[in-house]
């Protein structure tokens, strides 16, 4: 099933979601379903290192949903077959008042599949999705040093909305913390 992005009903989960303004040859982005668990796992920790992880490399056999992550916060990205990324937006807070923002929490692309739009494509679909959801803003924390995340932010629209100097420190330097938001078109 192909769903339209604005004004169409919140998705179910494992609907694929059309992307017109996508180039990424043969790419689907649908939501999640529990059974892409493995799969997202085996994504998430080929895609761990300092530049992007504030937490130790995940173990080889650890999942990723569980009570605090539900596959319907999650949308993947498919291609040939096989997953190549997937981005995770959630509420901020389950505070009634937070409800209008979305926090984008996790966002990877396989490293043999980056460089072709698919995290724009992933960051596209997650704003399209939120703002169906109901979503006046997109919120992100990201490390200062990861400059192709920082990049692919921006060139989303995304601006800086403060930073937390040297918050982290990560193999031996201190890294600061950059907060980043989008206002979502009306
Ligand atoms: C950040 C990340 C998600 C980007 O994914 P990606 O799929 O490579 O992103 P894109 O392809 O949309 O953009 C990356 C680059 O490819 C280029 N690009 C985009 N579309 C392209 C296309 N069709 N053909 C060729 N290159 C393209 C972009 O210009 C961009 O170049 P830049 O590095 O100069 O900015 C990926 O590097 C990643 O998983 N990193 C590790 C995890 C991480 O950092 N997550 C974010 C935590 S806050």
């Amino acid at each position: 099933m192909n769903l339209t992005i604005s004004g169409s009903p919140p998705p179910l989960a494992g609907d694929r979601i059309s992307m017109p303004f996508m180039s990424p040859h043969d790419l689907t982005i649908r939501h999640a379903l529990a059974e892409d668990d493995r799969a997202l796992a085996d994504l998430n920790l080929s895609a761990w290192s300092w530049l992007s992880d504030v937490a130790p490399r995940p173990a080889a056999d650890a999942g990723v949903f569980d009570e605090r992550h539900d596959p319907d916060e999650y949308l993947v990205a498919e291609q040939g077959g096989r997953l190549v990324g997937f981005v995770r937006a959630v509420p901020p807070t389950p505070l009634a008042s937070n409800q209008h923002v979305r926090q984008i929490q996790g966002l990877a692309v396989h490293p043999a599949a980056r460089g072709n739009g698919i995290g724009e494509a992933l960051i596209e679909a997650a704003c399209a999705t939120a703002r169906t959801r109901g979503a006046r803003r997109v919120t992100l924390r990201v490390l200062g040093h990861n400059l192709p995340a920082r990049r692919l932010y921006e060139r989303c629209g995304f601006t800086v909305e403060g930073i937390c100097p040297e918050e982290f420190l990560l193999d031996g330097r201190y890294v600061d913390d950059i907060l980043m938001g989008r206002r979502l078109d009306d």
